[in-house]
């Protein structure tokens, strides 16, 4: 079959000084578009959460989400070039996260995209969702230190990595079991918290005693960059079900140790990527360091980053770039546009390396 091509495009404005981007986030649970303008200058970022429709099932219901985006999609690009205070045709291209996520999500937010591109003749290009984590960090200083160190603590990542350019990157270590993310909400989940649960185990974690219990972080042999998070769960269930509880079994624990074992998991948690991170830019000699992803949200995270001695600066996303959004999709989509966009038979990617 012959490849099909976006028909008709208008000739973009592509002095680098002039562009506006619509950038489409719909990996997961939160519909986000946003305008930014040369990569950088963020001129609206709309995020219309489902955190409320995915709380009655505990984690976020796949074909739920689906059907949320399909409402949500179109008035969020209103109110999104509404807020910018511009027309559609003052939109030079759309950039839209192509993966990875959740399947039926990727392809409302890709076909959305496709649709959008056809129908006001400027092209699209699709954006690794993860890798624009990073941007986020990237944003609010574009003289960039490279090579630089990249550490991206999200719900469904968690991985150190050498940044050596924008679109240029070397894996130091990953996890090998849960994402952090992740963790944090399964913990919230054995402490009877709602979903997202890492924001609830941080409130909880700060009335906690960190030394309580002596719980570990994991070591992979023979990987000394790579993260194992199921472990320490498993120490969390044994601390608040007994040794032999289940999952769903009685929480045995009073109100004053569970704000304990939150603190206790969250300090080694967070410490286990304190400190690989700190050891990472030492030996790879880094000239800065990106954080991304949503638990960089978390406070006692960028306080440990600030307390141990970095060899480096330390570049955090804005606290409204942390979680999913649209900004971080459109300043990326913008460095990633190379005259010509993506074609219309663009495939989203559940999965897909940095
Ligand atoms: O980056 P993100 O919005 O979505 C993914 O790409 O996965 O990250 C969401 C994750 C969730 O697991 C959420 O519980 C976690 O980030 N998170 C936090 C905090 N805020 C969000 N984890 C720890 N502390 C926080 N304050
Ligand atoms: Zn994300």
């Amino acid at each position: 079959m012959p490849r099909k091509i976006l028909p008709s495009i208008r000739q973009i404005r592509y002095t680098r000084l002039l562009m506006n981007v619509l950038g489409i986030e719909t990996t997961c649970d939160e519909t986000a578009v946003s305008v930014v303008r040369d990569g950088q200058e963020i001129l609206s970022n709309v995020i219309s959460s489902q955190a409320e429709v995915h709380q009655q099932f505990g984690g976020v219901y796949p074909e739920m989400a689906s059907r949320q985006h399909v409402d949500l999609l179109i008035p969020t690009v209103d109110e999104a070039l509404r807020v910018a205070g511009l027309k559609r045709e003052e939109i030079d291209l759309i950039a839209v996260a192509k993966g990875p996520g959740l399947i039926g999500p990727l392809l409302i937010g890709l076909n959305g995209a496709k649709a959008l591109s056809l129908a006001w003749e400027i092209p699209f290009i699709g954006v690794n969702h993860v890798e624009a984590h990073l941007y986020a960090a990237m944003m609010s200083n574009q003289n960039y230190l490279f090579s630089s160190l990249g550490v991206v603590i999200s719900g469904g990542h968690t991985f150190l990595t050498r940044i050596l350019d924008v679109g240029s990157y070397e894996q130091i270590g990953t996890t090998v079991d849960d994402a952090i993310g992740e963790a944090f909400d399964k913990v919230a989940s054995l402490l009877d918290l709602p979903y997202p649960g890492g924001p609830e185990v941080e409130k909880l974690a700060k009335g906690g005693d960190p030394s309580r219990f002596p719980f570990k972080a994991g070591r992979v042999k023979g990987q000394p960059w790579d993260f194992s998070f199921s472990g320490l769960k498993t120490n969390v269930l044994y601390a608040i079900k007994g040794q032999n509880g289940d999952k769903k079994g009685i929480t045995k624990i009073s109100e004053e140790e569970k704000r304990d074992v939150a603190a206790s998991f969250q300090e080694v948690a967070l410490g286990d990527v304190c400190n690989k991170a700190m050891r990472a830019a030492k030996e790879f000699d880094c000239g800065a360091i990106y954080v991304g992803g949503g638990v960089s949200q978390n406070r006692r995270l960028r306080e440990m980053f600030d307390e141990s001695e970095a060899p480096c600066p330390i570049y955090w996303p804005s606290r409204d770039l942390c979680l999913d959004n649209g900004a971080m999709i459109a300043g990326l989509g913008f460095h990633k546009f190379k005259s010509q966009g993506d074609p219309l038979d663009l495939e989203p990617l559940t999965r897909i390396p940095l």
